[in-house]
């Protein structure tokens, strides 16, 4: 008797496990994709998954879905660990009614979201869906809307990161808009409000949904996406990757590993890293692998805004992220798209307790219509906002320019950086000596003879650290070779800092 009751609950669930049946599955993966409850096995650490909701099935009766009512209603949900550390999951199920969401299938989702909420935990999301279930109408709208609430409240108190693998359009698209992370998988993933139909209806522009909304399109051109990945396989095990970095919680501190990495290793080949010609570029990326531990960083939004490098590194086994001018890439100038991607990643290590290095070569703020018309004033302002309010520690390094406006933005004394180093290298002044003498000695601008001698003249006086450090804006001038001891130090001095900013509801970061 007792056997049969057991042996029953075994078939329901063989049956729920098989989601929308063979045929479909053995379709998701003539398409490269894993199945909804494959992906979730993969993420979770083997026998971790604790399900929800595996019964759960729709309320709708409307066009004849009262004979069609799939147990757990194409979405997966529950939590497991990621190396041993609490996530909560859901994953989209494209084989039950295309993943489509009904109210029910947003009720599960939003019940993992409030757990995570209340037990402090990240939220992964794994999105294929073919959008709002079309038989529910304003049910499945009022669904939406309930998961988007829940993203809006869980921003910044728990880390929610998604995964894009499969369609991912219209209204669906802002849930994971509002998410701190988005991953995709190239050729096998979209993203769009509106897509290539209604394109062409309305613009009269022709194009796939891939070229709209693919990967490449959001890696590379509207940052939308932090990543794209070759396939499944690879796109959830860098989110496990990811997730190593990142805090429980906005109340706790990142996860300390064991680490095997002299802290106070010094490396002599930085001590030759900065070119003799101040035009000539070199590989920002080589010092921030020479200074993290096992020269491990886990790099964000890679293919967007090259003139910026924003990543995770770990010191002493600690999580810490760098934000880096790159002069390899437009010789490391702030411009609209380094501004944003770097002044997101800032507030994001900011809300999760995330201490912040700076590595800075910066000759200023890119020049130009393209630039002024499309508002580098407010999007530059994000970037020093975003600097400006975090109260996480923040160590600065100057390796060589550090000119105007862009030397204040980028994590300077005045914006409250805690520690601000400058190797010898560095040149820290209004602007560099040639436009500084074309100004203050216009009058002498014929004189080839006298503009060499003036500009060599500014060199001499500001092409330095030195009178930075004269006033206290510098800290301490550095060997380049010392830089990971030096920085390693400066943050475990700030491990238990506190500074708090005047209350207010909330500020007015210019949007
Ligand atoms: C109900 C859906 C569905 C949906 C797909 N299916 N989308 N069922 N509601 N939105 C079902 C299909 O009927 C089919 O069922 C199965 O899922 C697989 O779909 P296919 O079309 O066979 O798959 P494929 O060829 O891969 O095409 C995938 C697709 C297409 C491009 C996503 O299904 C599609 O265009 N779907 C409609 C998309 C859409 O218009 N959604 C509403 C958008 S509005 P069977 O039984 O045959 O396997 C929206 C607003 C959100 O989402 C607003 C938030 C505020």
């Amino acid at each position: 008797m007792m056997k049969d009751i057991l042996q029953k609950l075994e078939e329901h669930r063989a049956q729920a496990q098989l989601g929308g049946g063979e045929k479909r599955i053995a379709a998701q993966h003539s398409k490269g994709k894993l199945t909804a409850r494959e992906r979730v096995e993969l993420l979770l650490d083997e026998g971790s998954f604790e399900e929800f909701d595996m019964f759960k099935t729709h309320r709708c009766t409307d066009f004849g879905m009262d004979q069609q009512k799939p147990a757990g209603d194409g979405v997966i949900t529950g939590w497991g660990t990621i190396n041993g550390r609490m996530v909560y999951v859901f994953s989209q199920d494209f084989t039950v009614l295309g993943g489509s969401v009904s109210a029910t299938h947003a009720e599960k989702i939003c019940k993992i979201m409030d757990m995570a909420m209340q037990n402090g935990a990240p939220v992964i999301g794994i999105n294929d869906s073919g959008g709002a279930r079309i038989q529910e109408g304003v049910d499945s709208l009022a669904g939406y809307g309930e998961v988007f609430k829940r993203n809006i409240q869980a921003s910044g108190v728990v880390p929610q990161i998604s995964l894009i693998m499969g369609p991912c359009a219209g209204g669906a698209v802002y849930s994971p808009a509002m998410t701190d992370f988005i991953f995709m998988v190239k050729d096998s993933s979209y993203m769009f409000v509106t897509g290539p139909d209604v394109v062409k209806t309305v613009t009269n522009e022709q194009v796939t949904s891939e070229e709209l909304g693919g990967a490449s399109t959001h890696t590379k051109k509207s940052s939308v996406a932090d990543a794209a990945f070759e396939n499944d396989v690879e796109a959830i095990a860098e989110v496990r990757r990811l997730v190593d970095f990142l805090p429980m919680n906005n109340q706790q501190k990142p996860p300390v590993r064991p680490f095997f990495d002299e802290p106070h290793r010094a490396e002599a080949s930085l001590d030759t890293l900065i070119p003799e010609n101040p035009n000539q570029p070199y590989d920002m990326k080589e010092l921030i692998l020479k200074i993290a531990d096992e020269g491990d960083f886990y790099e964000i939004q890679e293919d967007f805004a090259g003139n910026i490098i924003t990543g995770f590194i770990r010191l002493e086994g600690q999580t810490v992220g760098v934000v880096a001018n790159q002069p390899m890439v437009l010789a490391g100038v702030l411009d609209i798209d380094s501004s944003r991607k770097a002044a997101r990643f800032v507030r994001f290590c900011d809300c999760f307790e995330i201490p912040i290095l700076t590595l800075v070569d910066v000759p200023g703020f890119l020049p130009g219509t393209g630039q002024e018309y499309r508002g580098v004033i407010k999007h530059g302002a994000k970037l020093l906002f975003a600097y400006g309010e975090a109260t996480v520690p923040k160590v600065t390094v100057i390796t060589r320019k550090a000119y105007g406006g862009a030397y204040v933005v980028m994590s300077s004394k005045h914006l409250q950086g805690d520690i601000n180093y400058a190797w010898p290298t560095s040149e820290i002044a209004v602007m560099g000596a040639k436009g500084a003498t074309e100004i203050i000695h216009r009058a002498d601008a014929g004189d080839a003879d006298k503009i060499a001698q003036h500009a060599a003249d500014y060199e001499e006086r500001f092409a330095n650290p030195f009178v930075a450090a004269e006033r206290g804006f510098i800290d301490e001038v550095i060997m380049p070779q010392s830089t990971r001891k030096r920085v390693s130090r400066a943050f475990a001095s700030l491990r238990n800092k506190k500074l708090s900013m005047p209350w207010k509801k909330h500020d007015n970061i210019p949007l």
